[in-house]
């Protein structure tokens, strides 16, 4: 592929799929949204109108294959079609960002796995990415590159929380893999280990869950260099969007907080901290990830390899590890 204008699709037209399509029309350089699949025939029309796209829409993802030329897809349909949708990408030898997770079960994942394996010995590329974002956020890459400088000495134990404002009717299992799925690839991405243990604990759960959904819940885990993990996720916070991380070392500890500003406490010092309000939901704290992941990928299709991009691997072995628990 050359420097010329790639056509992508997006699938699913909301939250997600529009923040994509938004990113995508206006600041990916040289890419055109060439299609939407999207079921909600009106929403389809608002969010195409919203950013003045004149591209033909779809109902679904295999109408727009048959009616469309593309050059890549970009997954946003909810948790339960990413299998199917992922399935028929390859079919199509169609490069894909899909959005996390890889699948709900893990039988699906293994056999895209699978699939995915063959794919690469076919086309000699990896033709599906998934959407684990805070891989390109810069607070997280800035933290990666802290670790990896040795600076601090060996990270000891790391302590985050991802909190949504409202997760709608989710139930107790997709807080696992729709929610803490983000910490389990998150951990292995920052540290370059993998998780060796992991256990749920279940306590009182907030009123404002859907009935029987189990809500909060805390990790606590370990990875192969024996680094004790404890994460919280909840689901239904109802007091605003709050993703934080804070990982010590043996010489200091490194925060990135809510709306991505990374502290650093060390000999004896603690950077002031000012107030601030806090979002909705996740699009305004990661838009700059999303941005980024879309200028990698992109670059994939132009040719460009990445070391970066979450792979079908990287999707499988995040619910092998949940599968622990779920
Ligand atoms: N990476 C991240 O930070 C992040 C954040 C939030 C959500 N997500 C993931 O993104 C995906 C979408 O989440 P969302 O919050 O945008 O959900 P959403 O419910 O706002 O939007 C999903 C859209 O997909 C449409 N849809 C349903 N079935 C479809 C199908 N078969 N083909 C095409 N479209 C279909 C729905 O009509 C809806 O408009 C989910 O898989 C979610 O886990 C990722």
């Amino acid at each position: 592929m050359g420097e010329g204008n790639l056509k992508i699709g997006v699938v699913g037209a909301g939250v997600m799929g529009s923040g994509h399509l938004e990113y995508l029309s206006r600041e990916v350089p040289g890419v055109t949204v060439a299609a939407l699949a999207e079921p909600d025939e009106s929403l389809r029309k608002t969010v195409l109108d919203r950013f003045n796209l004149t591209c033909p829409g779809f109902n679904t993802l295999e109408d727009m294959l048959d009616g469309v030329d593309l050059d890549g897809v970009v997954v946003a349909s909810p948790d339960r079609f990413h299998a199917e949708s992922i399935r028929l990408c390859l079919s199509r030898q169609m490069p894909t960002l899909c959005e996390k997770p890889l699948a709900q079960s893990l039988e699906d994942a293994e056999e895209l796995s699978g699939l995915a394996q063959q794919s690469l010995k076919d086309v000699g590329r990896p033709l599906i990415h998934l959407g684990f974002m805070r891989r390109f956020d810069p607070p997280f890459v800035e933290v990666k590159k802290l670790i990896e400088s040795g600076e601090l000495g060996a990270v000891l134990y790391v302590n985050a929380s991802t909190r949504n404002v409202s997760s709608g009717n989710i139930k107790s299992e997709e807080l696992l893999t729709n929610i803490a799925i983000h910490e389990v690839d998150t951990i292995r991405w920052l540290l370059s280990d993998e998780w060796s243990d992991l256990k749920v604990l279940k306590g009182r759960s907030t009123s404002a869950a859907p009935e029987g959904t189990q809500d909060p819940i805390v990790l606590t885990g370990s990875t192969s260099n024996g680094v004790v993990i404890v994460a919280d996720i909840f689901a239904n916070n109802t007091y605003g969007y709050d993703v934080r991380c804070e990982l010590t070392f043996e010489k200091g500890v490194v925060r990135v907080g809510i709306w991505g500003d990374v502290s650093v406490v060390k000999n004896h010092e603690h950077p002031a901290h000012p107030s601030f309000a806090l979002g909705e939901n996740w699009i305004a704290r990661f838009r700059q990830a999303y941005v980024n992941e879309l200028l990698e990928w992109t670059g994939t299709l132009r040719g460009k390899k990445s070391s970066n991009l979450a792979t079908v691997d990287d999707g499988l072995r995040a619910l092998q590890v949940l599968n622990w628990v779920v």
